[in-house]
């Protein structure tokens, strides 16, 4: 592929938006080889995956403006539902998707953050809406999951000044879990790049995540998702469903046999998806 890299790392894998010289901004070629992509992602053996940007100044730039600048109406909302279809494919995507976002973060690049389960920066990273100073507005769907994720008070606030945000108040404002620093020796040198310790941040939690069984972590970003979208009461009956598909899994009656044995005498084998 021309601007998307793919590297599986045992159980998880790292999808890496490569258009390092305009920023990794998102043209019709990247969107459709993310799409790709994704379709491509084995899932017998795939059990998280880790989303970034090419370099250390930018994880997505936003949508490329070039393309956009000439577009119609009908051709603008077509690329918005280009971008939007997936977009959503990866937020409902079976497994989990960490971004880890290296630098800029903006308009689309915040948008398709948003669209992963958890986000991890590094502080040079820098989150906002700007679509607004260009004429349009957010379009693939920072309208609808910047509200969700950070309320709708900041979401407003953001998108309507399209005042960019440092990571420390993307962190304090909740639209970020977690934020890395270069590691440095006792005499303040640089032993890691912000970007190598994030990277090996979101690789820990992705292994993490895939250590656990498949199915209950598959079925919990469902009723989470799904959940999210319903009143409490349907809610409620969407949990008790994915909770029930658990049970008679092999990984159900092994894990729960395992905490069992007084004796332990076996050492925990890994979960093995069924
Ligand atoms: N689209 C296309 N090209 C982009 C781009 C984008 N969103 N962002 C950066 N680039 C390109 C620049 O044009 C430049 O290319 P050239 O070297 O060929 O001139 C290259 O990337 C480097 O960018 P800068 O020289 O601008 O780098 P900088 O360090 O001076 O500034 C920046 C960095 C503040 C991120 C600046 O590039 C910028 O503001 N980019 C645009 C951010 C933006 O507005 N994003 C939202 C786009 S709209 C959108 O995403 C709509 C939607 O919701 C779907």
């Amino acid at each position: 592929m021309e601007f998307v890299l793919y590297e599986q790392k045992g159980a998880y894998a790292i999808i890496t938006i490569n258009r390092e010289k305009a920023l990794n901004a998102l043209n019709s070629t990247v969107l459709e080889e993310l799409d790709q992509t994704l379709e491509a992602v084995d899932l017998e053996t795939v059990r998280c995956l880790v989303l970034t940007g090419a370099g250390t100044k930018s994880f997505v730039a936003g949508a490329d403006i070039g393309e956009m600048s000439t577009l119609t109406k009908a051709e603008g909302e077509a690329f918005g539902k280009k971008g939007n279809d997936v977009f959503r494919k990866l937020e409902t995507f079976p497994i989990p998707v960490i971004a880890a976002v290296n630098g800029f973060a903006l308009g689309g690049g915040c948008e398709i953050s948003m669209s992963c389960d958890i986000r991890l920066c590094t502080d040079n990273a820098v989150f906002g809406q700007p679509e607004v100073g260009l004429g349009i507005t957010p379009g693939f769907g920072g309208t609808q999951r910047l509200a969700r994720l950070v309320g709708a008070g900041m979401a407003k606030q953001m998108i309507y000044t399209a005042r960019n945000i440092k990571a420390a108040e993307a962190y304090r404002i909740g639209l970020v879990n977690e934020v890395y620093s270069a590691e440095k020796d006792a005499d303040g040198n640089e032993v890691k790049s912000a970007k190598e310790v994030l990277m090996a941040a979101a690789e820990k939690m992705a292994a993490g995540i895939a250590k656990n069984a498949p199915i209950a972590v598959r079925n919990c970003k469902k009723a989470i998702n799904d959940g999210l979208d319903v009143n409490m009461d349907e809610a409620i009956v969407i949990e008790e469903k994915l909770f029930g598909d658990c049970f008679e899994t092999e990984d159900q009656k092994y894990g729960m046999a395992f905490f069992l044995d007084k004796n332990k005498e076996k050492v925990k084998a890994p979960f093995q998806n069924r």
